[in-house]
């Protein structure tokens, strides 16, 4: 049989399979610290759960609108466009089983075959593969963005660009007047736009951080926001996300969405809708804050490890290291594991060799336990 030369390109989730990797040893009987989460350690908040309990006792369990119930829709709508000071509709909201498939949806309703996509280092590990899935290509900038790269992609006929603050892996929230400029540039291309802003309710600087909408409203036009619950309100398993974009763009997913997954889960869309009106914003205030502390706890615990250096983040939940003199990480993060028991994820999945990736989604007994691991590790691989 012959397989599609597309999805035979693609590369596994590093990120998925050292997490399952890990879980694996730890069942297996050893003792292992994973700093490897992509999600919150929390449950899911009370309210949220019981809307949810109550959708299945309503019997709210038959198929939705496959763009997803107007509620959650109209919501979203009304939320997005009071922060981003953008109209949005009902029409141009598309609800879908977590962000991930929003953005597979909105890449694969872009491109044709062979365009080319801009895609910043470091990416989330998934970039890549959902533009090579649909058959597109991605491009990458020699150096992390900044208005030259989108300038010079676009002049060699790129189509888009993918923007991802606070970033995974690095955590890293662009200053407002990075902001402008990467806004700037983009207004003076004809790309299309997807902002990842999954992390955008965990930011740690003092007042708010700038979009590109914020600069340049009129870049809507082009510009489809991504979000949703899995990462604020610690819903990663109920599956839903949310995509705000023009209404073709949108209309366009609406009908890829009806031909592939249909709607997503009815009950984890009342859940959403709880979240989005704010049923749940104590738990959430609260998550933050711990996230907030963890992210120093791990910032003052790593400055004192030597053959590393970091930017402090000031977003999301990982903190993206570099190592001294290690042209492998991939290697680097399997021996980590096979001899101090801690799994962390190497930079190339993300696109930045020579880094890897800590999530402080963990407890502060495994952030401190975590961090002594990778120092007394690279103690001895250093002055062996
Ligand atoms: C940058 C980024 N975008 C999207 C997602 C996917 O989110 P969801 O679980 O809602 O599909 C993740 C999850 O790890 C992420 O880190």
């Amino acid at each position: 049989m012959k397989y599609s030369r597309d999805i035979m390109s693609l590369s596994p989730s590093a990120t998925l399979q050292l997490s399952a990797k890990a879980k694996e040893l730890k069942s297996s009987g050893r003792d292992i610290v994973s700093l490897t989460a992509g999600q919150p350690d929390f449950p899911t908040p009370v309210p949220i759960a019981e809307a949810g309990i109550k959708a299945i006792l309503d019997g709210k369990t038959g198929y939705t609108a496959s763009t997803g119930i107007l509620e959650l829709r109209e919501a979203v709508a009304e939320s997005y466009s009071r922060r981003r000071k953008i109209e949005w509709k009902a029409e141009n909201v598309v609800v879908s089983c977590g962000a991930k498939h929003d953005l597979a949806n909105l890449i694969r309703s872009a491109v044709n075959p062979r365009d080319r996509v801009l895609l910043p280092r470091p990416y989330w590990v998934s970039y890549p593969e959902m533009v090579k899935a649909s058959g597109a290509i991605p491009v990458f900038p020699e150096k992390c963005i900044d208005p030259a790269e989108i300038l010079k992609a676009a002049d060699q006929g790129a189509v888009g660009l993918l923007l991802n603050y606070p970033s995974n892996p690095s955590g890293f929230v662009p200053f407002d007047d990075q902001m402008r400029d990467i806004a700037d540039a983009i207004a003076a291309t004809d790309m299309w736009v997807i902002t990842d802003d999954i992390y955008e309710d965990l930011v740690y600087v003092e007042g708010a951080a700038l979009h590109i909408l914020d600069h340049r409203p009129e870049l809507s036009e082009r510009t489809a926001v991504v979000s949703g619950v899995s990462k604020t309100y610690s819903m990663t398993g109920w599956r839903i996300g949310y995509s705000l974009a023009n209404t073709e763009w949108s209309r366009l997913c609406g009908i890829l969405q009806a031909h592939s997954t249909s709607n997503p889960c009815s009950i984890s869309q009342w859940a959403a809708l709880a979240a989005v009106e704010g049923k749940a914003d104590k738990e959430k205030g609260e998550m933050y804050r711990s996230f907030r502390n963890r992210r120093d706890l791990i910032c003052s615990l790593l400055s004192d490890v030597e053959s590393v250096q970091f930017e402090r983040p000031d977003g999301a939940f990982y903190v993206f290291p570099r190592l001294a003199d290690e042209a492998d990480s991939a290697r680097f993060c399997s021996e980590l594991l096979e001899e101090e028991g801690l799994a962390v994820i190497p930079g190339s999945a993300f696109g930045a060799e020579g880094y890897i990736r800590l999530s402080f989604a963990a407890s502060d007994d495994d952030i401190r336990e975590g961090v002594t691991r990778l120092d007394r590790f690279l103690r001895r691989r250093y002055n062996a």
